[in-house]
């Protein structure tokens, strides 16, 4: 028998939560039983892409499991310690100072992402970056129930952001309240000159707004890149610093983040606001206990910068790799990252269409073809490539709200040689896609 709700209970915002990092994934397992072998390029999880938690990290853990007060709630801001040694290292960088109780932790920064969005006033609206990191762009969609407005990362400008559309794009849209940025950005690899986030300071200063820095890759900067946290250049301007340790430890499966409140004390409404996230987390009681009762022990560790520094020491040797191959190939721009693990390609204009193909097993060809029904022309090629090769990247246009066409592909495979082939296999492919 069927059941009719009598009334509508999906909400509003409802179509606008995707996430093709994820969805791709089942596409890529269609293409696995068909007998072709996937390389995982889709998400960014350092270990599922086999690097190994240091022993070291991994015996801190096992000591912290000993303790019977990992298994109990922490308060809902998070551990004391945890959070006074957080804002002790703030502080010890120079720029704003916070005490313990700017801080509050989440499970995972995702959860933290959703809970800023979601007791956000619907009418005002965050704007973000083009490329965008679809948790961000997804959830700002979906609080407001309208398209994200975003401003625009620049290819032709090694990802510098168009501070000229932004000031645009803030001048249109009375309704934009805030800016975000994502330094080290996730997918391009950009990191943000201290100069142009002082730039984008001044701009909230002049209209009013605040600011959101999602900084999770931050510890993951590359050497020379010359990144700087929002802390240091916010001045008076009301700010949300957001951190985490997937990335770093890295240790996604713990799901623990943080977000740091700058200049509550300027803005009433600002620190309502703040308030009213606080409390929403009240409401879930707290965060994960374990991995805040490890945090400073790990990240207080004489070994744990060092350790990083290895692993970008790595992902710069891939991307400089990268590079080399993919800058051969006319139809594409691509630029070297400066920080976290992923490298972004695009296409130029004109040069995708929509008769391309790679060669694909016929028994895949029907299945494939039925997914890309109306679908912009980036998706097409990485489809084509999943079947073709194996190789499992993310579409810019649908993958990262994005009015570019492109792909993301990562800089964690671990094995240089595989990371080599995967590259010429993507460089091939694009070189037969534009000229079949
Ligand atoms: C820019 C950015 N922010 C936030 C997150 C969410 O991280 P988590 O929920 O694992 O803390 C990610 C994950 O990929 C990310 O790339």
């Amino acid at each position: 028998m069927v059941h009719t709700m009598r009334l509508n209970i999906v909400h509003p915002g409802a179509d606008k939560l995707r996430y093709e990092i994820r969805e791709i994934a089942d596409v890529a397992r269609r293409v696995a039983e068909a007998g072709i072998p996937v390389v995982w390029e889709n998400i960014g999880d350092p270990v599922c892409r086999g690097e190994v938690p240091p022993a070291w990290i991994k015996k801190i853990v096992v000591n912290a499991v000993k303790e019977d007060a990992v298994f109990a709630y922490s308060p809902t801001k998070g551990l004391d310690e945890t959070r006074a040694y957080i804002a002790r290292e703030r502080n010890l960088e120079g720029g704003i100072r916070i005490t313990p109780d700017d801080i509050l932790f989440f499970n995972g920064l995702g959860d933290g992402i959703s809970h800023l969005y979601r007791n956000l006033n619907p009418r005002a609206r965050i704007l973000g970056p083009d490329p965008a990191y679809p948790t961000h762009s997804s959830a700002e969609a979906a609080h407001a129930d309208k398209p994200h407005i975003t401003y625009k990362l620049d290819p032709e400008n090694e990802w510098k952001p168009d501070l000229a559309d932004m000031e645009k794009k803030i001048r249109e849209h009375k309704e934009i309240a805030g800016i975000l940025i994502v330094n080290p950005d996730n997918p391009t690899g950009f990191v943000y000159p201290q100069k142009t986030i002082r730039a984008i300071v001044a701009l909230a200063k002049k209209y009013k707004l605040f600011i959101i820095s999602d900084e999770i890759y931050s510890n993951l900067a590359y050497k020379g890149s010359g990144m700087k946290k929002l802390a240091s250049v916010i001045d008076s301007v009301p700010g949300i610093a957001m951190r985490g340790i997937s990335k770093e430890f890295p240790w996604p499966g713990a799901r623990c983040g943080w977000i740091e409140f700058y200049n509550r004390d300027k803005d009433a409404n600002f620190d309502k606001y703040a308030r009213s996230i606080v409390d929403s987390k009240t409401l879930e009681v707290c965060s994960t206990t374990l991995p805040q009762r490890v945090l400073p022990k790990v990240m207080g560790d004489k070994r744990y910068y060092p350790y990083l520094a290895k692993r970008t020491r790595n992902y710069k040797r891939r991307a400089d790799y990268a590079h080399k191959v993919l800058s051969k190939i006319s139809g594409v721009i691509i630029h070297k990252p400066h920080g976290a693990f992923y490298m972004t390609c695009v296409f130029k204009k004109g040069v995708l269409n929509k008769n391309q193909t790679l060669p694909i097993k016929s028994s895949l060809k029907k299945y494939i073809e039925s997914c890309l029904t109306n679908a912009p022309p980036d998706k097409r090629f990485v489809y084509y490539l999943l079947a073709s090769t194996g190789v499992c990247v993310v579409p810019l246009s649908s993958g990262f709200n994005s009015r570019l066409h492109g792909f993301r592909f990562l800089l964690l495979e671990p094995n240089d040689a595989k990371f080599e082939k995967t590259i010429t296999t993507i460089a091939r492919a694009i070189s037969d896609y534009l000229s079949s």
